[in-house]
């Protein structure tokens, strides 16, 4: 087993009575993500990915990262929200957040179209200068502004460094099956395409084609993701809130919720798990921060926030719990040495493993939270290898919309995200929101 609940620190917070009380509500909505009755159903495609995914782009996928890491130095990937965060995640939690310092034979990634900021942006394009560079451009809708802007400004340098043929060579493009502006446009310069299928949205799209070509091009097995995956959803088929540790999950944040949490924090010991934690508030975020609800999904990477937020955490206001990602093994091995002179009194760690340290400042924490009023959820993971990363992504996907329909909101849409983009469009006098740029343009005066 690579995962595993340990509820050993939520003694005193939550009882198992409290768990089967409401444990009704627990299985109904793991039905309603099952049947396929709930709300935003058409956006389920994510619970049988696993094993029902497309083989044949799969194929095309690992053909296409060789390709890009034969031709490229530097690989762009642009998107943002759903259509960033998963590849990121996985390619720092696999590797490393210094992928790019370390990686040796396959290309340097960067992710650009995730913010409309001109210095991160040029950044990146400094970065491509006298390098030969691959462009993997990932939207959905095929319509996001971000990823498009910065799409047309990487398409330009393409197109005149190699010519329009050239360019055709190192353009690959994720987006809709058959709609959308970007799925028009590659048809008609010849870009090789890759399919976000319309039955998964954004955030639950990291094992489809959106994650696995970045993630491919790093030189992750991403058989072995998918692999995790299909274990994940196999471990939690059953609908039994006893025993179905994913079912648990969403129970116990049900029950941290409704006694007046309003925070949940994500807590992980290692730096490299830093995006993960990005990749995982936009999917508890976007699927449940809807009608005044829901946890606000924060994050911190232990031992370094305990010198900032740790404070906070012990002493402030007891409005969060905590849950904690613990991995037994680490995959690198560091020893402490013995100073036979003991110049800084550090030989009571003489020979220690550094991961083992790790681990003490967390039991140490555990402890020192939960006697400061702070509950705290362990998730066991075995090491952070690919194949628990796809078992991960599969756990708290299927927890997050089993929690989504307990809380009672719609896990799979997303109406909050357009109120930004309809002023922005207005204010930039996008064609169609004349009326709307007048109406804020007499609030601003
Ligand atoms: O989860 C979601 O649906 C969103 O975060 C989208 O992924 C994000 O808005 C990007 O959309 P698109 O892929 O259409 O450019």
């Amino acid at each position: 087993m690579s995962v595993k609940l340990n509820e050993k620190y939520l003694s005193g917070f939550v009882s198992e009575i409290e768990v089967k009380k409401i444990s009704h509500l627990t299985e109904a909505a793991y039905s309603l993500v099952k049947s396929g009755e709930g709300e935003g159903s058409d956006f389920l495609g994510w619970v049988d990915l696993p094993v029902n995914y497309d083989k044949e782009e799969f194929a095309r996928i690992k053909d296409a990262a060789a390709k890009i890491q034969k031709n490229c130095d530097v690989f762009v990937v642009i998107g943002i929200g759903g259509s960033y965060l998963g590849a990121r995640a996985a390619i720092e939690y696999v590797k490393s957040p210094l992928y790019n310092n370390l990686a040796k034979d396959t290309p340097e990634i960067y992710f650009a179209g995730n913010t409309i900021s001109s210095s991160a942006l040029a950044d990146v394009l400094r970065l491509c200068e006298g390098k030969d560079v691959c462009v993997n451009v990932i939207s959905k809708s095929g319509t996001t502004t971000e990823p498009a802007v910065t799409f047309r400004i990487f398409r330009e340098l393409l197109e005149k460094k190699y010519g329009e043929e050239g360019a055709r060579e190192r353009i690959f493009v994720t987006t809709d099956r058959a709609r959308g502006k970007l799925k028009e446009f590659s048809t008609e310069k010849g870009y090789e395409t890759f399919v976000v299928p319309d039955d998964i949205g954004g955030r639950y799209s990291v094992l489809t084609a959106v994650g696995l070509l970045p993630i491919a091009v790093a030189g992750i097995d991403i058989d072995a993701m998918m692999k995790g995956a299909a274990d994940a959803r196999e471990k939690y088929s059953v609908n039994c809130w006893k025993s179905n540790e994913c079912l648990r999950y969403a129970a116990l944040r049900n029950i941290m919720y409704n006694k007046g949490k309003s925070m949940e924090i994500l807590v992980s010991y290692e730096p490299s798990v830093q995006m993960f934690c990005e990749w995982w508030k936009q999917l508890y975020g976007e699927s449940e921060g809807k009608d005044n609800k829901a946890l606000y999904p924060s994050s911190v990477i232990f031992s370094t926030d305990l010198h900032s937020l740790g404070q906070y955490i012990q002493e402030g206001q007891r409005t969060m719990f905590e849950t904690v990602i613990d991995f037994k093994k680490s995959v690198d091995t560091v020893v402490i040495s013995d100073d036979p002179n003991n110049i800084d009194g550090l030989n009571f760690l003489s020979g220690k493993e550094l991961h083992d340290v790790n681990r003490m400042a967390m039991t140490g924490t555990l402890f020192a939270h939960n006697d400061g009023g702070v509950a705290n959820v362990v998730i066991e993971v075995e090491d952070r290898s690919e194949y628990s990363f796809g078992y991960l992504v599969y756990f708290f996907e299927l927890a997050c919309a089993v929690s989504g329909y307990m809380l009672g909101v719609n896990p799979f849409d997303q109406p909050g995200v357009e109120a930004y983009k309809k002023n922005m469009y207005a204010l930039l006098g996008k064609p169609g929101y004349e009326e709307h740029k007048a109406e804020l343009e007499a609030r601003m005066n």
